[in-house]
């Protein structure tokens, strides 16, 4: 009975089929069909039938809504969600909007889980967290050892989106977390849960729901390793915000990033340190990044990211040593390998270096994983130092992008970056005020 009241999609094309195909045959795309329920019962099953008719209206009068954010009371997580710090007479600016859908998407294990159960106990008021992935006793145990002993979280094994949404329609419910979005499913479409159909479907109804109650909810997405399909990525335009958890799996900082916002900026971060009772704030996160820095070595130079608004210190790590091979290795973590090659190739035609029988090998200590440019002087100049053995002054901070005539170039926020610097003890900095060149750089900072 279901299969009558859905089709099947082409994503790329269009092209509607009555069963699954594995390829299209109107565009000959693979996995490109997803289930949809026909038009008309969609509507049906998320209850909307007969609903208030809508008319145009003019922005005049359109009243803006005064809404007071739900804070997280964890500074770095508000802080991703946008809204601005906390006003002098204490009115909470920044947290969760009434009514948003926030998607929170990251890899299995990155910590999802734990940061919103402890989200939940910082909330005033009942929070429903539903899981289809752990038992009740499973987050008994987890927030056993996250010290939380609220009573005003409650807990809801459910994966049946209907059952979930009657459940919803009662009692006065603060937040609704969603753990996780992928294992939900509706009776109304035949595929499994976590595939496309499911997933839009489902999360489709809870944020009708969301919106119309203006309950607040999170959904816990989980990235797959081949990207977008059947991930949460096919819910961006859906929801109202999107964050990605970050870090190394067996390293213990993890990374809070906006990636889509309605009501903040998306260039924020929050910066967490996963611990043995849950994920601590890290509020200076540039003196963690440098703490188990040995000064006086060879390879190690300091650079300034920034992250968001914020300038953060790291160091970055380059080994250069013999290579055996024909063509020499270029092994990059952190940091793009594409940049690699481009900056090795660089220092090779520009500063001189031989690195053609050398293998080169870059880290960005602390696990950090930085995308821009403004790196590129310090992993140079951390080649060059590697290379020649000679450590850098300890007190050196490297900003500057190198182009591919040798030359340096400036980065954006220099002041933000040299403050920062300057703050942890970093009294030269090396950029395009100083130097010009590369090889000039090289020359005074590494051989001088
Ligand atoms: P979890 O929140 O279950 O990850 P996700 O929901 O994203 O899949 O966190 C899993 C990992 O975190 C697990 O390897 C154990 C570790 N962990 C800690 O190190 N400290 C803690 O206090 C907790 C609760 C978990
Ligand atoms: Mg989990």
């Amino acid at each position: 009975m279901a299969k009558a009241i859905t089709k099947f999609i082409c994503q790329q094309c269009g092209y509607e089929s009555a069963g699954f195909l594995g390829r299209c045959p109107s565009c000959g795309t693979w996995g490109s069909l997803v289930e949809t329920l026909l038009p008309g019962e969609g509507e049906r099953a998320r209850g909307r039938e007969g609903e208030r008719e809508t008319k145009p209206i003019s922005l005049g009068e359109v009243k803006t809504a005064k809404f007071q954010r739900l804070s997280t009371k964890i500074g770095e997580f508000d802080r991703v969600l946008g809204g601005g710090p906390p006003r002098r007479d204490g009115r909470v600016e920044a947290g969760i909007v009434p009514g948003s859908v926030i998607l929170l998407a990251g890899d299995p294990g990155i910590g999802k889980s734990t940061i919103l159960l402890q989200v939940a106990a910082n909330i005033p008021g009942t929070v429903l967290y539903i899981s289809g992935e752990e038992s009740p006793e499973q987050i008994k145990i987890r927030s056993e050892r996250l010290g939380i002993k609220d009573k005003n979280i409650l807990f809801l094994s459910e994966t049946n989106v209907e059952a979930i949404v009657d459940q919803l329609e009662i009692g006065n419910l603060k937040l609704v977390i969603i753990d996780s979005i992928q294992t939900l499913y509706t009776s109304s479409l035949t595929g499994t849960p976590g595939s496309v159909g499911q997933v839009r479907e489902c999360a489709a109804r809870l944020l009708n729901l969301a919106k119309r109650k203006g309950i607040p909810m999170f959904f816990i997405g989980h990235v797959t390793k081949e990207g977008a399909i059947a991930g949460p990525m096919v819910l961006n335009h859906l929801v109202d915000t999107v964050l990605f958890f970050e870090g190394e799996r067996f390293q213990s900082l993890r990374i809070l990033r906006g990636f889509k916002n309605r009501f903040g900026p998306t260039d924020e971060v929050g910066v967490f340190e996963m611990g043995e009772k849950g994920l601590l704030e890290v509020s200076n996160p540039s003196k963690l990044f440098l703490e188990e820095r040995r000064e006086k070595v060879p390879g190690s130079v300091v650079t300034c990211l920034m992250e968001g608004s914020r300038p953060l210190l790291c160091e970055i790590q380059a080994l250069v040593v013999p290579t055996q091979l024909a063509i020499p290795r270029r092994v990059s973590q952190g940091i793009d390998w594409g940049r690699l090659q481009l900056l090795t190739a660089v220092l090779s035609k520009r500063a001189g270096l031989p690195l053609s029988s050398f293998d080169v090998f870059v880290n960005v200590a602390g696990g950090i994983k930085v995308a821009e440019p403004g790196v590129d002087l310090a992993v140079s100049l951390a080649i060059a130092s590697s290379f020649s053995d000679k450590p850098l002054d300890p007190k050196v901070c490297a900003l500057g992008e190198v182009g591919l005539l040798g030359e340096i170039r400036q980065v954006g926020n220099l002041e933000k970056r040299v403050k920062e610097a300057r703050r942890l003890g970093f009294t030269k900095i090396v950029s395009p005020r100083e130097v010009r060149t590369i090889s000039s750089a090289i020359k005074t900072f590494v051989k001088g």
